[in-house]
């Protein structure tokens, strides 16, 4: 091999072309490569030299920063390895918690004993996913108003062609790897109604509650009995002079909920009840019984779910 010049590249090899010749011996042909079948350019870079895998990851909400949690603190060896991104198309993180902020109510890593009651709000939530991001430093490769408008993948390059826009400049980047944290709900969608847009009244969507409305003695429709409408009509018909209909085109399907009073072990009719400063404080003081909670409810919820196992005895309780 040819020494490297003194102004070389970092890995050690000039910029000038060189050719194989038939001998085995590079022969410097000062950029212009003669044609000849035995041609093979050589790479600038060593054999083996380790290269970072590029992962693009598209979103914020909890699975981008679960996967940010994974590549930084749970293996943290990966960081040698891989360059992460994410893009997230909105102007802050949370996904779902930040855009769905109509009236209502963890990170497996960070369980949080502070919650104020049995179902916290959207609000509660998406000031816990801040709060833990930051403190985890899971926002450190988070690129913010970035959306991801095309996938493409290129066979000859083995790679992932991303194309994002921000703030109207459209560009491209590349990818060995894309892991997808879009999630599914995050994109709002109006029934197929006709005339809706046409209703002079106010019109607003869950996902996009225009919180600055007075809805108190108004005639309110909420069209939809899914889980977004079952919340907000009692909250509806909490505020002062509300007439509430709800349409509703079919049956809404609700399996047993498991009664608050069962999973905290103690008698209460209320259905989302207040966590006391004493509860608190021994989570916070004893994370093992914050987490045998925690795994107390998830057991008892998913127990719940048998009853949707065909033939299942649970079942058979039902039909009878
Ligand atoms: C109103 C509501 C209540 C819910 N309640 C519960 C509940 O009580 N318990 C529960 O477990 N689950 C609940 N869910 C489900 C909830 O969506 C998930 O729990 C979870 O938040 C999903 O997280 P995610 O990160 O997968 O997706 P998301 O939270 O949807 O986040 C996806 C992110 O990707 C970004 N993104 C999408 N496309 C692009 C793109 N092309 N370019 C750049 N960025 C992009 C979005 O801006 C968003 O920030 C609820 C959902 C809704 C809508
Ligand atoms: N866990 C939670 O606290 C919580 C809270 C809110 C949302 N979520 C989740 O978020 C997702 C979205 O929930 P969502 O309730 O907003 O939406 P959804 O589940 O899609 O429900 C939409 C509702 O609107 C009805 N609808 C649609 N078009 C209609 C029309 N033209 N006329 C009358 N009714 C119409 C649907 O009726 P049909 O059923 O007949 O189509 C359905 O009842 C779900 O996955 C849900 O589990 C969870």
């Amino acid at each position: 091999m040819p020494e490297p010049d003194a102004e070389a590249p970092t890995n050690g090899l000039s910029d000038d072309t060189y050719e194989v010749q038939t001998n085995g011996e590079p022969r410097k042909t000062n950029g212009t490569i003669p044609q000849s079948d035995y041609n093979i350019p050589l790479n600038k870079e060593y054999a083996y030299t380790p290269r970072k895998l590029k992962v693009i990851t598209i979103g914020a909400g909890f699975s981008g920063l679960i996967i940010a949690h994974k590549f930084q603190h749970r293996y943290p060896e990966m960081q040698a390895y891989v360059h992460h991104t994410i893009l997230e198309g909105h102007s802050e993180l949370g996904g779902t918690w930040l855009v769905n902020t109509y009236p209502l109510k963890a990170f497996p890593f960070d369980p949080n004993p502070d919650w104020s009651r049995f179902y916290s709000s959207g609000a509660e939530i998406q000031q816990y996913i801040l709060r833990t991001a930051r403190k985890w430093n899971l926002d450190r490769d988070v690129k913010l108003n970035h959306w991801v408008k095309e996938l493409r993948w290129l066979e000859d390059r083995g790679q992932w062609r991303v194309t994002i826009e921000n703030d109207g400049r459209r560009w491209e980047e590349y990818a060995d790897v894309v892991l997808s944290g879009q999630g599914v709900l995050v994109h709002h969608k109006w029934p197929q109604i006709p005339g809706l847009h046409d209703f002079e009244g106010h019109l607003t969507h869950s996902a996009n509650w225009e919180h600055e409305y007075d809805y108190s003695n108004k005639r309110i429709a909420v069209i939809g009995n899914g889980s977004s409408g079952i919340q907000i009509v009692p909250q509806m018909q909490k505020l002062p002079g509300t007439q509430v209909t709800n349409f509703m085109r079919g049956p809404t399907w609700v399996y047993y909920r498991v009664p608050p009073s069962k999973h905290l072990g103690q008698e209460t009719d209320d259905p989302n009840p207040d966590y006391t400063d004493e509860e608190r404080r021994r989570w916070r003081e004893d994370p093992a019984e914050l987490k045998k909670y925690r795994k107390g409810m998830i057991h008892r919820t998913n127990k719940a779910f048998k009853m949707v196992h065909y033939q299942s005895s649970a079942l058979r309780t039902i039909d009878n």
